[in-house]
């Protein structure tokens, strides 16, 4: 098989956990006699360096043209003072639009192996952390009218939170389907006793819940699920909620799992194209230093093989690699705990070799 994949590499640790996730399927390739195309689409605070802008249109053309977008990790403060529109973070937006990549599935899964790492008590994580969180991504208050304007108190600032219901619809479907395909148990959390927005969510999940019997659905308030996701993860599966909530439960989610490092994601739409990114950000206090945990870009290459170009003996391959390399007793700075730390490189051999 032939395969087009985009590089956005980006800031920080972004490009060393991308070119130890290139090597990795460049040997999957190898091993199954794959031809993978790597094309560089540049974006983030790299881009704003050589271009003068965080997205180029020739990198959104490029990944366009790809059959899907293996991403590392955008901004850092030394772009942190520049306006809205030129941030960093305008890359990851603007693809997410521009891609119409509108649900993002966001594992959040305990390794046995690592449970001391997770921040809970131990008898809280060994009850099991197992679950998806997905983010409805292109829309909600990321991508309402905000601005600046003057009221009777002086100058305020506004973000407007919209979604229609085709919207809400959409990634419920999402949602929904994927709940069938794991423990089918569905949790959407909203604001609903202050949010006209969450209304509707809410109205629109009821609906489609008709649709699926089989799966046990409920509705959660945002600062209820927050505090749920601490004193009982158990009870989560699949978790669907806005574009805000999303991306403050998920990096809630993540830590409980004491390895962030680990975690990858995907942003998907209606077709096989997505984009594949690790949970974790772009780490400028390590970043050069060559000790970066590569397993979340790892292991969002293995996603995208297996999402987007169905290759799953390949996924399959690389995510038993990466737990061969942890059982081996490989630990990268970030999991280490007492052991001895390897670097990103040593990680990405071993892997290698399993492969
Ligand atoms: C994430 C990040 C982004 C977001 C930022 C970098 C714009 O926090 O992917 O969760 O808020 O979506
Ligand atoms: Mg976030």
């Amino acid at each position: 098989m032939h395969c087009k994949i985009a590089l956005v590499r980006g800031d920080g640790i972004g490009p060393e956990v991308v070119s130890a996730a290139v090597e990795v399927l460049e040997k999957t390739a190898r091993v199954f006699g794959h031809a993978f195309e790597f094309l560089e689409a540049p974006a983030g605070g790299a881009a704003i360096d050589a271009f003068g802008e965080p997205l180029p249109e020739e990198s959104v053309r490029v990944c366009k043209e790809s059959g899907s977008v293996l991403l590392g990790a955008v901004g850092g403060p030394k772009w942190d003072s520049l306006p809205g529109h030129l941030r960093p973070e305008r890359a990851l937006l603007g693809l997410r639009k521009e891609l119409k990549l509108y649900a993002n599935l966001r594992p959040a899964k305990l390794y046995p192996a690592l449970a001391s790492h997770s921040p809970l008590r131990p008898d809280i994580a060994r009850a099991g952390i197992d679950m998806v969180i997905v983010r409805e991504l292109t829309g909600g208050i990321y991508y309402g009218q905000r601005g600046r304007r003057s009221s009777d108190l002086g100058n305020e600032a506004f973000d407007t939170e919209a979604y229609s219901e085709a919207e809400i619809e959409r990634i419920g479907i999402c949602a929904f389907e994927l709940a069938m395909k794991r423990r089918k148990s569905l949790v959407s959390v909203d604001k609903a006793n202050v949010l006209e927005t969450s209304r509707l969510w809410r109205e629109v999940m009821h609906r489609l819940s008709e649709s699926y019997p089989e799966v046990e659905y409920r509705d959660m308030l945002v600062d209820n699920a927050a505090m749920q996701l601490v004193r009982r993860p158990a009870q989560f599966d699949v978790i669907v909620t806005s574009n805000m909530f999303g991306d403050i439960l998920s990096d809630e989610a993540s830590a409980l799992t004491g390895s962030i490092g680990l975690l990858p994601s995907s942003s998907v739409g209606d077709g096989a194209f997505g984009l594949y990114e690790p949970i974790h950000g772009s780490a400028p206090d390590i970043a050069g230093q060559g000790i970066a945990n590569p397993i979340g870009t790892i292991l969002s290459a293995a996603m995208m093989l297996r999402y987007s170009f169905s290759l799953n003996l390949e996924a399959q391959r690389i995510e038993d690699a990466v737990g061969e390399a942890l059982r081996h007793g490989l630990r990268t700075a970030d999991i280490a705990g007492h052991r001895t730390a390897v670097s990103t490189e040593k990680m990405t051999q071993k892997i290698l070799e399993f492969v």
